[in-house]
């Protein structure tokens, strides 16, 4: 049963939300994002617009441990939330009575993670009178985009980060469906885990990008391409194809470059992205296609995706690198969608870390 405060709550958050949308004023969302290793705050304007992004990156602290340790990321998230939102804040030249709505990321993600920014949202929301928005990490993800350029509906976004492959189709704000999915790896644990067993450090995409520019593509390695209609993604084959070069090569006595591998490597992850987004991009006639996720900083893969979305006559948005990787601009901006439609959450939104997109 709710209590008294919770329904004051409730009240003055309606309040405000009504006052604003009759008042026409700019809406401004706070936006906070921890479901990883990246503390982040941001302010949105009519989720467009970045007044600020302020990112707190734990990388460094985690790289001597080869991945992401849980209990060490949200000991930083707690250390680091407070100082990030506030910085959010001054760089945005706004107050609390500036801010329309928070809009926060509550899954998918690390349950411990998640829950330092969920409960840090849902204070300030209590404090405040602020309505509360729950967002999930992928529709953030995807809608980096709008932070770009205007969305054109229908569309296809490739989802790529470091927990996620998806071919997302859109047929308008906020509605997402997923044509298909990886069936084991994500493309960004493919690549983090063919980094490692080339000694590269944590994360290991970047690493891999860059050697492969380096190489050549010469190491012939399996392209997945599974049932012919199917827009599935699978990578652990590929990746087991890496492991074995690299065994096989030791085993002789032969030399393997690096380099080549990491171009053999990305040459095949990149050419069944491609394809199955372009067939999926005729097949619903969409008008954009979208990138998102952290893998959508490869440059391997933002060339070839340009250079195919041109010749097929089909308009390509890629965010820039700082909007690929985790960052609480695209959860302000994928709130504010949810804000125009009036879906906010209560005060007993919790940390999902398997939040489905389509839930
Ligand atoms: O989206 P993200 O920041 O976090 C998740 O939500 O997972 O993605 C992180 C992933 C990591 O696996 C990282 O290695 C990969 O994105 N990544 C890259 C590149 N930059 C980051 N993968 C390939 N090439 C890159 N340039
Ligand atoms: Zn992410």
């Amino acid at each position: 049963m709710k209590n008294k405060q919770t329904s004051r709550y409730e009240q003055r958050a309606r309040n405000r939300y009504k006052k604003q949308q009759e008042s026409g004023a700019p809406v401004y969302i706070l936006g906070i994002e921890t479901s990883c290793d990246e503390t982040s705050a941001a302010i949105i304007q009519d989720g467009t617009k970045i007044l600020s992004n302020v990112i707190a990156s734990q990388a460094e602290i985690h790289k001597r441990f080869g991945g992401v340790v849980p209990e060490v990321a949200s000991r930083c998230h707690v250390e680091s939330i407070t100082l990030t939102i506030e910085e959010a804040l001054q760089e945005a030249d706004k107050t609390w009575d500036d801010i329309s709505a928070i809009a926060v990321t509550y899954g998918p993600g690390l349950v411990g993670a998640l829950l330092v920014g969920v409960a840090a949202a849902k204070a300030i929301s209590f404090a405040k009178g602020i309505p509360l928005i729950g967002v999930h990490h992928i529709a953030g993800h995807i809608y980096a985009n709008r932070l770009v350029e205007e969305m054109e509906f229908p569309l296809i976004s490739l989802v790529v980060s470091g927990g996620h492959t998806e071919l997302v189709y859109m047929k308008e704000h906020g509605h997402f469906e997923i044509l298909g999915e990886t069936r084991d790896d994500a493309a960004g644990e493919a690549y983090d885990k063919v980094a490692r067993s080339l000694s590269l450090p944590y994360p290991g995409g970047p690493h891999i990008d860059r050697l492969a520019h380096e190489g050549e593509a010469q190491i012939k390695l399996p392209r997945s391409w599974l049932e012919p209609d199917s827009y599935d993604f699978s990578f652990s084959g590929l990746k087991s194809a890496v492991l074995n070069t690299l065994h096989n090569a030791t085993q002789r006595g032969e030399e393997i470059k690096p380099a080549d591998l990491a171009a053999s490597f990305q040459e095949s992850v990149v050419e069944v992205l491609i394809e199955k987004t372009i067939r999926a991009a005729k097949q619903y006639k969409a008008k954009q296609v979208l990138v998102a996720g952290g893998v959508a900083a490869n440059k391997g893969l933002r060339t070839a995706l340009e250079i195919r979305c041109e010749k097929e006559g089909i308009k390509l948005i890629v965010p820039p690198l700082i909007l690929c990787t985790d960052n609480a601009a695209m959860i302000g901006a994928a709130g504010t969608i949810l804000y125009e439609k009036g879906i906010f959450a209560s005060l007993d939104l919790n940390g999902m870390p398997g939040l489905l997109l389509t839930e």
